[in-house]
């Protein structure tokens, strides 16, 4: 079932909430074997790109992410060549940062998309309340804007597996699944900070009601007969949704930021299982 050949493509963009650290632990979870690998917040990718299952359906509802892995997987050559234009200079990447990618093709798009990612503060992805991208320049002596080879792995992967890509609610993609699937949701986390806000400015945030509807798709996959492991934070809320399933505490470093304890081991997140 897994991807047999010696390619190791990695995520090709730096996301927030992205598993890499985590990695080694969500691997202990994924179940034996399964039909199609469903993964409906997919973000970076780094499950997907650690498992390589041969069948799989993807899906984010972010565009931009979505139109790159669309590309890498047709146009990879022409996205590269693109890619190799840019320059990492802070008046440049305001020109690009300008662009209404809506208004551009389908590769200039990925291309920007992508530069924007390798050269913005702390590559995070982070839009206003106009729907466009307002992360600053991030003054990187020598960011990698253009990872050749992995790029051609990433697209090798998509190509000779079987793949579907698609940029929809997880909703509607979690009623794909079927029976013996395998279902990772790793969802925008439930905010551990109490002052944290619930309230969603974009299409991206996850309020307390979206947690809550959340936790109900999970029950419908498990009387479904999929697999189901979702990742979020550890806090009584999420708990509470998922009493009754298998539920484990992981540590992992986060930045804390207040009385300058710097980075800290917590067991800030979870994993919840029902197999
Ligand atoms: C925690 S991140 C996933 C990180 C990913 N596992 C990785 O390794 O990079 C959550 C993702 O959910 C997406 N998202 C937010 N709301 C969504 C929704 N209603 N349906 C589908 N995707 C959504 C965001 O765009 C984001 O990419």
């Amino acid at each position: 079932m897994l991807f047999k050949e010696a390619l190791k493509p990695k995520p090709f963009v730096k996301w927030a909430g992205g598993k890499r650290q985590l990695i080694h632990i969500l691997k202990k979870y994924v179940p034996k074997s399964f039909e199609t690998y469903i993964e409906p917040f997919l973000g970076g990718g780094a499950l997907l790109f650690e498992l390589l299952p041969q069948k799989a359906i993807v899906s984010d509802i972010n565009e931009e992410l979505i139109n790159a892995y669309k590309v890498i997987k047709d146009n990879v050559e022409e996205l590269i060549d693109s890619l190799k234009r840019h320059r990492n200079e802070e008046n440049y990447y305001y020109q690009i940062r300008a662009l209404n990618p809506k208004l551009l093709s389908p590769i200039e798009r990925a291309s920007r998309f992508i530069y924007l990612n390798k050269t913005c503060y702390n590559g995070l992805y982070r839009e206003n309340s106009k729907g466009e991208f307002n992360v600053p320049f991030g003054r990187y002596k020598k960011p990698k804007i253009v990872d050749e080879e992995n790029l051609r792995e990433v697209s090798q992967y998509l190509n000779t597996a079987d793949i579907e890509i698609l940029c929809e609610d997880y909703k509607k993609v979690c009623r794909l699944a079927q029976k013996g699937d395998f279902v990772y949701l790793d969802p925008p986390y439930h905010p551990i900070s109490l002052t944290a806000s619930f309230t969603k400015y974009s299409k991206y945030d996850f309020s307390r009601q979206d947690q809550e509807e959340l936790a109900e798709v999970f029950r419908e996959l498990d009387r479904k007969g999929c697999y189901v492991l979702l990742s979020n934070s550890n806090t009584e809320f999420i708990k509470k949704l998922y009493r009754g399933y298998d539920i484990i505490e992981v540590s992992a470093n986060r930045f804390i930021n207040c009385k300058g304890e710097g980075r800290k081991k917590t067991k800030v997140e979870l994993i919840v299982k029902n197999f």
